[in-house]
C-alpha cells in the first residue's frame, strides 16, 4: 500500500531567512498562493517574533489560506514567542505551532548556555503553552543530529508527553550521512515511549550537499514528513529541495511506496515564482528546475529521445510543468484566447490584471513573430509582480554606439503627470538608470543584473532581473521586452516602483513635473 509523506514546506520561513532571499508581505503572500496551487500540507510561513514585518506576513497568510494547507509559525521555546506566534496564526483555518529548542552539548553550552535539565524543563513549558492555543504543535529539537542519542530519546518523550503532535529531527548544519541519518531515526522510532502517536520529521540542511539523500533516509527509517525549500533555498548551503524529494518519491515508486500530495505540474512555476521574485536564479544544472534539467544537447542524446524519450529522459518535462516550447498565439488572437490559454497555464488574473497583460501581449506580437508559452509567462509574471503604484514607462529613446558617448531620455508617467529626463552613462542601461534617478529621485545603487533570453530566435524575449540598493532597501525588479534596454529599463523601474509601494502614501519624492 502507498503511504504519504506530508511535505511541509519552509520556503517562506527558513528560506526566507538566508540573505538575499527576503520578501515583503506581498511577494510572501504571492508565493503562499503558489504553494497552495502546487498542493503543500504545510507552509512555514515565518517567525512572528521576528519582526513586525515577519509577525505582519505570517497573519497575512494565515488569514488567505483557505481550504487547503496547515499554516505554521516559528517560535523558540518561549513564552513571548509562542504568544506571538499564536496571534499572528489564531485567524488560520489550520494553525500549527512550529516551536523549538537545541538540544546538542555544543549548542546547549555555547548558545543557550544553559544545561540538558533546563533545556528540558523549557521543551515541556513550551509544548504545553502552545498546546494551551492550538491542538496542533510541532516540536523540533535543533541540532538533533549532534545531540546525544539517549539525551534526545529523553527530550522528545518529554515533549510527546507534554502534547506535541509533530516531532521534528533536525539536521541542523548539515553534518550527517545519509545511512548514519536514518539509523538515528530508526533508533528513535524504535525507543521513544508514544512515537508511534505522533508524526515523525526530518529537516536537513545541505552543507555536504546530502540533505535530500537524508531526507529519503529518514523517510525509509520511519519518518513521515520532510521539511524542504523551493529551489532548496535556506540557510548556508540550503535546505532539502522540494522538487528533488519529491519527484524522487515519485520517479522511483518501484523503491519507495510512498506518494505525496504535491501536483507536481505545478514544480516549474514555482521555481520560476521564487527566481522572479528574489531576483535569483538556479544554477542550469540545477536538478527538476534547472534551465538544462531536460535539455538534451548531445547529438546522440537528442537522437534516442526523439526515437523514445525514455532512452535519457527518467521523467518527462510535462510532469514537473515544463512545457516543450509550443506556439501558443499570434497576432491575430484575440482576449479571449489569450485568456484561455493563461487559464490552461494556470495563471487566473483578475480583470485588470489581465487588460494590462494583453495590452503587453499585443506590443509583443507587433515584435516577435512566434510567442510561446514562457514568453506568456514573462509577460504575465511582470504583471504579477508589479508593484501597485508607481511609475509608468511612456518612452525610452536612446543613442549609443563606439565613439559617441551613451544617452537616454526616459518619459515616466506618475499618476497624471508626466515626466521627462535625460541622462549620460557607461551604456545605454546606465544612461538610462541615470534618467531615471533624476525623475524618481530615488538614488538606486545597481548590485546586480542579470539578462536571459527567454526563448530561442533573434527576436527572442529578453528577460532582466536587477537588485537595487535603494534608501536602505534591497529591492529586486524584473522586466522584458524584446529590446534588452527597455527591458532593463523596465526591470529598474520595477524594482523603483517597490520602493514606491513600500513607502506607503503612494506620492512621488517633490520634483517639478514637467
Ligand atoms: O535547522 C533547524 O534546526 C531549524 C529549526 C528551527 C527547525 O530550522
Ligand atoms: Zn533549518
Amino acid at each position: 500500500m502507498t503511504e504519504r509523506i506530508l511535505i511541509f514546506d519552509t520556503t517562506l520561513r527558513d528560506g526566507e531567512q538566508s540573505p538575499g532571499y527576503s520578501m515583503n508581505t506581498k511577494e510572501k503572500l504571492e508565493l503562499a498562493r503558489q504553494l497552495m496551487r502546487l498542493g503543500v500540507d504545510m507552509m512555514e510561513a515565518g517567525f512572528p517574533i521576528a519582526s513586525q514585518d515577519d509577525f505582519e506576513a505570517v497573519r497575512a497568510i494565515a488569514r488567505a489560506v483557505r481550504g487547503g494547507p496547515i499554516v505554521a509559525g516559528l517560535a523558540r521555546a518561549k513564552d513571548v514567542d509562542i504568544d506571538r506566534a499564536w496571534e499572528a496564526l489564531m485567524h488560520a483555518e489550520r494553525p500549527r505551532i512550529h516551536t523549538f529548542i537545541a538540544t546538542s552539548e555544543i549548542h546547549i553550552k555555547y548558545k543557550l548556555k544553559s544545561t540538558q535539565e533546563e533545556v528540558l524543563e523549557a521543551t515541556v513549558a513550551a509544548v504545553k503553552r502552545a498546546k494551551g492555543y492550538t491542538e496542533d504543535v510541532e516540536f523540533s529539537a535543533e541540532d538533533a543530529h549532534r545531540t546525544d542519542q539517549d539525551y534526545l530519546c529523553r527530550v522528545i518523550e518529554a515533549a510527546i508527553k507534554a502534547g506535541a503532535t509533530t516531532i521534528n529531527i533536525p539536521d541542523t548544519v548539515g553534518y550527517g550521512l545519509p545511512w548514519e541519518f536514518g539509523d538515528r531515526i530508526r533508533d528513535l522510532m524504535n525507543r521513544v515511549p508514544g512515537i508511534e502517536r505522533v508524526i515523525v520529521s526530518a529537516h536537513c540542511h545541505n552543507d555536504l550537499g546530502l540533505a535530500v539523500a537524508n531526507s529519503l533516509e529518514a523517510v525509509r527509517a520511519g519518518a513521515r514528513q520532510v521539511e524542504c525549500t523551493v529551489n532548496g533555498i535556506g540557510e548556508r548551503a540550503g535546505n532539502a529541495a522540494l522538487e528533488e524529494i519529491v519527484m524522487a518519491v515519485r520517479t522511483r515508486k518501484d523503491f519507495m511506496r510512498f506518494d505525496t500530495s504535491i501536483r507536481t505540474e505545478e514544480i516549474y512555476r514555482t521555481s520560476k515564482l521564487l527566481q522572479s521574485i528574489t531576483g535569483v536564479s538556479v544554477q542550469p544544472n540545477k536538478a527538476i528546475v534547472g534551465a538544462n534539467a531536460f535539455a538534451h544537447e548531445a547529438g546522440i542524446h537528442q537522437h534516442g529521445v526523439l526515437q523514445t524519450p525514455l532512452t535519457y529522459e527518467i521523467m518527462t518535462p510535462e510532469s514537473v510543468g515544463v512545457s516543450r516550447s509550443q506556439l501558443v498565439l499570434g497576432k491575430h488572437s484575440g482576449r479571449h484566447a489569450f485568456k484561455k490559454r493563461l487559464e490552461e497555464l494556470g495563471l487566473a488574473l483578475e480583470e485588470e490584471e489581465l487588460n494590462k497583460a494583453f495590452v503587453r501581449f499585443k506590443a509583443l506580437c507587433d515584435r516577435k513573430k512566434e510567442v510561446f508559452d514562457e514568453d506568456l509567462l514573462a509577460l504575465v509574471e511582470g504583471e504579477l509582480t508589479l508593484a501597485d503604484r508607481g511609475y509608468v514607462l511612456e518612452h525610452l529613446q536612446f543613442t549609443s554606439g563606439t565613439n559617441i558617448i551613451p544617452t537616454a531620455t526616459v518619459r515616466l508617467r506618475y499618476n497624471d503627470e508626466a515626466f521627462q529626463e535625460s541622462g549620460c552613462g557607461d551604456g545605454p542601461v546606465d544612461a538610462a538608470y541615470k534618467a531615471i534617478d533624476l525623475i524618481s529621485k530615488i538614488p538606486g545603487r545597481l548590485l546586480e543584473y542579470n539578462l536571459r533570453a527567454i526563448t530561442g530566435g533573434k527576436d527572442a524575449v529578453g528577460d532582466v532581473t536587477v537588485v537595487i540598493e535603494a534608501d536602505g532597501k534591497r529591492l529586486v525588479g524584473r522586466g522584458s521586452s524584446t529590446d534588452v534596454i527597455e527591458a532593463s529599463v523596465r526591470a529598474y523601474l520595477n524594482a523603483v516602483n517597490k520602493l514606491v509601494a513600500s513607502q506607503g502614501d503612494g506620492k512621488r519624492a517633490e520634483t517639478d513635473g514637467r
